[in-house]
């Protein structure tokens, strides 16, 4: 590790800052997800007859609201087969390092961070979480999980009648949704932890920023909230260039060039070693 940026994690554990971490598609890259832009990514290869972009909208969910359903159960069954990595593990431990001074902020819809041990209360899932589904036309706000009963979905096979009973609404009878935030939609407080997501950022000392393209917008506020504080650092880790690394570097920081899960851990190590 660069011994400049070891200097700059020693010191943030000294002086007692504020730590958020950011992660995108790339942290779960290496447990077998795949990401959305890459060659194999989701938004890259297409399901036999939609293009993928339109799966994620609400739009389509209102038009063919089961052909967005047995896209997503499929992907629930991608998450679910996959194991937490290093990379995972170490934020995971970073939290029970440093406590209430520790945030992780999740575009991963996988629940990878929460197997891994990070909880549920320090993981804002700001774009949701594919094991969980809600009532589709808002008659409360509860989250459910996805019965188990639709399990091991294989890509593009059709739901029964049967099936499709499940997908329903336990308040209320009616259809229920996956809780994932759509392309059409706008983040909240109540589903996606919008507020609370920005307040965490206007206090963050170090940023670590770890395997997203930036394509996102919240994910973008949170950096550049950062990157206006006096003092506060973001270190980009990432195998490939993305607008984070270099707002990094723009403001004295670091773009590390490398995997998240040889990265995550080393990071780790340093602050235990403090
Ligand atoms: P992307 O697929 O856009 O980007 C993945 C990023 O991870 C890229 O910058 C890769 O270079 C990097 N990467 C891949 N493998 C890596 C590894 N092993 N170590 C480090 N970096 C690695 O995924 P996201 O940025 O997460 O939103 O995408 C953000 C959001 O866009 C997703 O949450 C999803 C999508 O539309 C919704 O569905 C709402």
């Amino acid at each position: 590790m660069d011994p400049s940026l070891e200097k700059l994690l020693t010191a943030s554990v000294h002086s007692r800052k504020f730590i958020t971490v950011l992660t995108g598609a790339g942290v779960s890259a290496e447990s077998g997800i795949p990401t959305f832009r890459g060659p194999e990514g989701y938004w890259t290869v297409g399901s036999e007859a939609y293009q993928p972009q339109e799966m994620a909208t609400r739009r389509m969910f209102l038009k063919q609201p089961y052909e967005v359903w047995k896209w997503y159960l499929y992907r629930r069954s991608v998450c679910a087969a996959a194991e937490p990595n290093p990379g995972h593990q170490a934020l995971a431990e970073m939290e029970r390092l440093f406590g209430d001074r520790f945030h992780l902020i999740t575009q991963n819809v996988d629940n990878l961070h929460i197997r891994a041990g990070s909880s549920p209360e320090r993981t804002f899932q700001i774009h949701g979480n594919v094991f969980r589904m809600r009532c589709a036309e808002e008659c409360s706000q509860r989250l459910v999980p996805v019965p188990p009963d639709l399990d091991d979905w294989v890509r593009d096979r059709d739901l029964t009648p049967a099936e499709t009973a499940l997908l329903r609404c336990p308040e209320c009878g009616g259809l229920a949704r996956p809780h994932v935030l759509w392309f059409d939609e706008v983040y909240d407080e109540p589903f996606y932890r919008l507020t609370s997501t920005l307040e965490v950022a206007r206090k963050t000392d170090l940023l670590i920023v770890a395997g997203t393209s930036g394509m996102t917008n919240l994910p973008n506020k949170v950096a550049w909230e950062v990157s206006r504080r006096h003092g506060a650092v973001i270190v980009d880790i990432n195998i490939d260039v993305n607008p984070f690394a270099a707002l990094a570097v723009r403001d004295g920081g670091f773009a590390v060039k490398d995997t998240c899960s040889r990265v995550l851990p080393e990071i780790l190590s340093v602050f235990q070693d403090a």
